[in-house]
């Protein structure tokens, strides 16, 4: 999903989020079943609404953008629209953590 940008003069009345909902439903009426975004780490404001939303945080990206000088960091966050995809996530995640991928069949 690409970013949505409000007009500073119209920010804080609710467009940004009524926008990301009528997004959010005609995604899942296509019948998608993740969005993502990439939110700067320090766009508190676009982090806490997505995360309103119920978009998770699934994966950190350090100095991933160059502006000038300066490096950026980012966070890539995702909603999904089934539980089954959250669960899948849980799992990997733990499997992820081992130490150990021996004991794991790989499925693909
Ligand atoms: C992010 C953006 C789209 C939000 O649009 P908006 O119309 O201002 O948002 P809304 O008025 O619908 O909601 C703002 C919410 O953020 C919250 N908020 C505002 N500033 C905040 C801050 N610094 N920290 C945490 N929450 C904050 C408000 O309390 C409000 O939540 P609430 O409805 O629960 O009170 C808008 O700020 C924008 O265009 N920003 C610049 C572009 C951008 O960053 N886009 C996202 C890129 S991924």
């Amino acid at each position: 999903m690409s970013g949505i940008v409000v007009a500073d003069k119209f920010q804080q009345k609710g467009y940004g989020i009524g926008l990301y909902k009528y997004v959010i439903n005609f995604a899942w009426k296509k019948q998608f079943t993740k969005m993502w975004v990439t939110v700067y780490a320090d766009n508190f404001k676009a982090l806490a609404v997505h995360k309103s939303l119920g978009f998770e945080i699934e994966g950190i990206f350090m100095s991933d953008e160059k502006q000038g000088t300066k490096y950026r960091d980012k966070v890539s966050m995702a909603l999904f629209k089934n539980q089954s995809l959250k669960n899948k996530r849980k799992k990997l995640l733990k499997k992820l953590e081992c130490k150990n991928f021996k004991k794991y069949k790989a499925t693909n």
